[in-house]
Parts: C-alpha cells; structure tokens; sequence
C-alpha cells in the first residue's frame, strides 16, 4: 500500500516536471529568434523621416556612427576624407574637363555627414544647375520623391530646393522605418534595376548590403530640359553596354572646345565596377562587409555606420577574413599603384589625342570622315578612363577589369590621335608626350 503511494506521488511529480518542461520548450520555441542589435522599438518612426537624430532614440550605436562621419580628416595613399582636390593633385584633368564645370572644381569624397556642406561649396553649382544634385546628398529626397514625384523634384533649381533640404545622407537613404529593412529610395536605380530586368525585392539580405549603396554610387546622366536622373543601365552594366546604351540616345554632357568631340561623363560607378565579377563580388563579399564593419557595444553588435576608408581600420575592415592583413594590405598598394600608373598613361593619350584632333578640327581641308572617326575614338575613350578614374578605390574594388578598361581606353585614345593626323595630312600630329612638355601645368579653371 505504502509502496504504492510512493509510486503514485513519484508517477505525479514526473508528471508535472515533465508538463512543466513541455511548457517551457514551447514557451522557447515561441521567442521570436535573438535579433541582432535591434533592440526594442521606444519611439514610434514615421515613414520616410528626414531627420535622422528620431531613428536615433531606437539605435544610438547605429545613429552616433553615422555622426562620425562628419569628424573623419585623415587621407590615404589615393583615398581616405581629408579635403584634396584632384585638380591640383593631378592637373591634366584641368584639360580632360576643359570646357566643362569638373576643370573648375573636383575633389576626393568625404564622409556620409558632409553632403550639404560640400554640394553647396563646390563650384560646379551655378544659378542654373538643377535640382537634380541634391539627389544623392539628403534624407530630405525619399519624402520629397514621394511627395512631389521625381522629374517634378528634377526640373526645380537646385536654389529654389534648398529651402526644403535640411539634413545630410541618413536613416531614410537606406532603410525603411519600422521594420528597418534595407531598401532602394532613389527612383532613378528602381527604374535602372527594372530596365535590366531586376527586381531589387527579390535580391537576398547579402546583395542588399551592397544594393543599397547603389542608390547613389552609380553612374548616371541627366535626360532633357528637365534634367531628370537618369542610370545608363538598359543594356547592362558593364561599361560596354553603358556606352553602347548612351550612343544609342545620342546623350553627350558636352561638346569638347575646338576638337568638337561629344562627350560623355562618367560619375562614380563603384556598384557597377565591384558588380563586375571582381573577385570578393564573386565570394559574395558586400560594400557592407568591408565599410561597414560589426563593432560592440557591450554584449550588442551593430555595424559601424562610420562609413570610411576601410584601411584606416583594417584589422576590423579585412581582419574578419583575412588573417593575414599585412599581407592584403600590401596587395591593395600594389594593385592601386598599378591602375594609378595606368590611369596617367591613359590620360598622357587622351591628352595627345585632344591636341591632335584640335589641330586637325583647326585645319579647313581635314578629311571631316576621318576627323569624325578620331572625335568618336576619342568620346570613347575618355568615358572608359573616366569610367576608372570617377570610381572610387582606385581600382582596388576590381583590380582586373580597372586593367582592362584603361588598357583599351589608352588603345583608343592613341588610334584618336592617329585618325586626327591621318585627317590633317600632317605627321606632326603624332608627338606623344605633350603634356610632359607643358610649363607651367594647368590650373582649375576659374
Ligand atoms: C573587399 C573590401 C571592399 C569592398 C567589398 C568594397 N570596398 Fe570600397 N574600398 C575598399 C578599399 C580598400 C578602398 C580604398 C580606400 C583608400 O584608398 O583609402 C575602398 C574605397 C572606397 C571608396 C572611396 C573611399 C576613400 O576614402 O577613398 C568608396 C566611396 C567605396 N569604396 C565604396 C564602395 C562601394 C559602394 C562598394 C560596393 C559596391 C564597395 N566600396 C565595396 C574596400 C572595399
Ligand atoms: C548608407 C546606408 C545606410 C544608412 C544611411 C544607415 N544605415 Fe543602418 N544599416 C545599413 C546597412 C548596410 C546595414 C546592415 C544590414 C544587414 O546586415 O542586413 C545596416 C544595419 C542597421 C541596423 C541593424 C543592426 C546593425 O547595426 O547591423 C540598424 C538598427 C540600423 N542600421 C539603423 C540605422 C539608423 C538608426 C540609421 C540612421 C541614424 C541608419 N541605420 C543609417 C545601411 C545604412
Ligand atoms: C544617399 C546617397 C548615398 C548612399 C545611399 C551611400 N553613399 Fe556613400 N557617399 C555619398 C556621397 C554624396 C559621398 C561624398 C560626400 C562628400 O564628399 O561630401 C559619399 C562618400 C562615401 C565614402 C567616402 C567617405 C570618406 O570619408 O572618404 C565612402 C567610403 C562611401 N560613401 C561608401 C558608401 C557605402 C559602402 C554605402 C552603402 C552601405 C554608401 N556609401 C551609400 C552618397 C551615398
Ligand atoms: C567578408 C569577407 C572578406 C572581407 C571583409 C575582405 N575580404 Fe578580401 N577576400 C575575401 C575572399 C573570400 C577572397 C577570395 C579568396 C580566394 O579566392 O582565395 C578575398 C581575396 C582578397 C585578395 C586577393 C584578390 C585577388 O584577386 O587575388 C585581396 C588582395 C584582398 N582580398 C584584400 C582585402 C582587403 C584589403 C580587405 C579589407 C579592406 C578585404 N580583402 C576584406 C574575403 C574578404
């Protein structure tokens, strides 16, 4: 009988130990799953705010990075964010861009916090640039895109938009408020990616982390009177279908002083050059990967929103994969002392090219086929180099394919130069090596 009690209670506590266990393995099982640095939500964010210090209260790691963008100073060999213009640094882009704003002002990019400070201080603004500028500068757009719809917000005066820009690149450029998703803002890349057949909602989180950075660091042009944004992606986004796709609308940024040749401008296409099968796009590395490293925060990781040159930090940047960063870092001074020693011979020929086909424009009985033939080598040319030298990283995002594309550019450039003394009929016309001889070198232009 005692026996059988003891058996009974025994039977009952199990029982409610193993109810009890159940419970909590359900009640587990039911958490939603750890979510990395998103802590609760304390403020409710409207759609689409501007103001980046509100998405702030929820995500102060994320927030007060982003601020330190607006503190970093320090250069690199071909990079990083002090205040350099390319003009004085290297003034044969004085000539490249003769004729065009980019001769009077153009410098090396800074960080995601100085946007404002910057479009309104460079002089390449005047009183009749567009609207169009601000594009990629303020978390002001995405409402105002919604608002007022794009061409509408394109044909306005930059002037006259001031007024309603406000705050620098933040929150709104690349996440959705609420559930914090990464997304495309920029109408512009929406059409790009759907005119390649694409939709960017399909892309995984991984491609997101580079997506998102091409709603601005892309190539673009501007289409008619209105200026609207436009990206050179119909045929594909090597620069081969860029350009075929750009001839093809006949679009030209402007016509070259005394040569006459139609040229286009190539705006950093850092999307496009990394998309381009380099070798860390290939292993499924993201911009994210190396710009926007996991940093901590006690026990919470958060990605550093201090977007910067990744070798002021390269134990964080490259360390999470490479072991060897010595040894990386290394390679990334060869590779971009390599393009850069390409990227000048393919400047000393476009510059050889320009002067020959001036000479020949100059010429009343040049052959006008020929001569046509060297304006459309040129064109070509220089939206290849430029395609090299407008991305960022100085070739370290895709070092073999930076390669290639100055390779032929500088193959174009000289069969410019060769078609404009062929039209002249005048050997001379073949003197390489013109802008070593210059003295004094030029100046940005005022
Ligand atoms: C494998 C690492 C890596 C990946 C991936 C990567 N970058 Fe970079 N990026 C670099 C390095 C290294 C530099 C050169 C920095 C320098 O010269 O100081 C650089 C330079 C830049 C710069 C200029 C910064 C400066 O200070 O000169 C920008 C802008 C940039 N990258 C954007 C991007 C974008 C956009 C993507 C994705 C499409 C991307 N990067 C992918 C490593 C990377
Ligand atoms: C230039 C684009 C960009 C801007 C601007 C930006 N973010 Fe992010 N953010 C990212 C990317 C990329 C990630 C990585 C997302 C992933 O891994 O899925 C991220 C991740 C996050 C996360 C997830 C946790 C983490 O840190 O990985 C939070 C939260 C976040 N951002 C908040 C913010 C807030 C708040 C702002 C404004 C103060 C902001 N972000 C501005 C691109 C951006
Ligand atoms: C809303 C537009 C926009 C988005 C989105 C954006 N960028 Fe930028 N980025 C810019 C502009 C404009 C500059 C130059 C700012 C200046 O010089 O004042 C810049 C500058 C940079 C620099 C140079 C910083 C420095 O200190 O040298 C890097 C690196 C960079 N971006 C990387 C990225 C990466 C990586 C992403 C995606 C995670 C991204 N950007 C997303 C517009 C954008
Ligand atoms: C998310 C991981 C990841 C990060 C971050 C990363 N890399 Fe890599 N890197 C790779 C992978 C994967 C490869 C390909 C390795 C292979 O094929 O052997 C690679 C290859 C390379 C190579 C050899 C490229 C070649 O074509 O021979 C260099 C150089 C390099 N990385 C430099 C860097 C530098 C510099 C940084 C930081 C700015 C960096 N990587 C950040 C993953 C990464």
């Amino acid at each position: 009988m005692k026996k059988n009690t003891t058996t009974i209670i025994m039977v009952g506590i199990i029982s409610v130990l193993a109810a009890v266990l159940t419970g909590v393995l359900i009640f587990l099982k039911k958490q939603p799953p750890q979510v990395r640095a998103v802590i609760q939500s304390i403020a409710t964010i409207q759609p689409l705010e501007a103001d980046s210090s509100l998405w702030g209260v929820n995500f102060p790691n994320e927030y007060s990075s982003l601020l330190q963008t607006a503190n970093n100073k320090t250069p690199t060999t071909y990079g990083g964010s002090a205040k350099k213009s390319y003009l004085t640094e290297d003034p044969r882009l004085v000539l490249l861009f003769m004729g065009y704003p980019f001769s009077k002002d153009y410098n090396q990019p800074r960080g995601h916090e100085n946007t404002l400070i910057d479009i309104r201080a460079t002089k390449r603004v005047t009183a009749t640039t567009h609207a169009t500028c601000y594009s990629c500068k303020s978390s002001d757009n995405p409402g105002l895109w919604a608002q007022m719809g794009m061409e509408a917000y394109d044909a306005k005066l930059f002037s006259d938009m001031t007024p309603d820009i406000n705050n620098p690149i933040g929150c709104a450029n690349c996440h959705e408020a609420g559930s914090m998703r990464l997304v495309i803002t920029n109408p512009a890349v929406e059409v790009a990616f759907q005119s390649e057949g694409v939709d960017w909602r399909t892309f995984t989180r991984q491609q997101m982390r580079s997506a998102v950075c091409a709603n601005c660091h892309v190539t673009y042009y501007f289409t008619g009177e209105n200026k609207v944004l436009t990206v050179p992606w119909a045929n594909g986004m090597s620069v081969e279908a860029i350009i075929q796709y750009e001839d093809g609308v006949n679009f030209s940024d402007w016509i070259y002083p005394d040569a006459g040749t139609p040229i286009m401008k190539a705006r950093h296409p850092d999307y496009e050059l990394f998309s381009a099968n380099s070798t860390h796009f290939k292993a499924g590395v993201s911009c994210a990967d190396c710009h926007m490293p996991y940093l901590r925060d006690g026990a919470m990781k958060y990605s550093s929103h201090d977007i910067m040159s990744p070798l002021l930090d390269p134990q964080q940047s490259c360390g999470q994969c490479h072991t060897d960063v010595e040894n990386v870092l290394a390679r990334v001074s060869v590779i971009q002392d390599t393009v850069y020693q390409a990227k000048i011979s393919t400047e000393d020929a476009l510059i050889d090219a320009i002067i020959a086909i001036k000479a020949a424009a100059a010429k009343s009985d040049s052959a006008p086929s020929l001569l046509d033939e060297a304006r459309s080598l040129h064109r070509h040319a220089q939206f290849m180099w430029d395609f090299i030298s407008s991305a960022n990283s100085m070739g370290f995002h895709n070092p073999d394919e930076a390669l290639r594309i100055l390779r032929n550019a500088t193959d174009l450039a000289r069969q410019a130069q060769m078609k404009a003394a062929q039209a002249a009929g005048d050997a001379s016309l073949l003197t390489t090596g013109v802008y070593e001889l210059m003295d004094p070198k030029p100046t940005p232009m005022p």
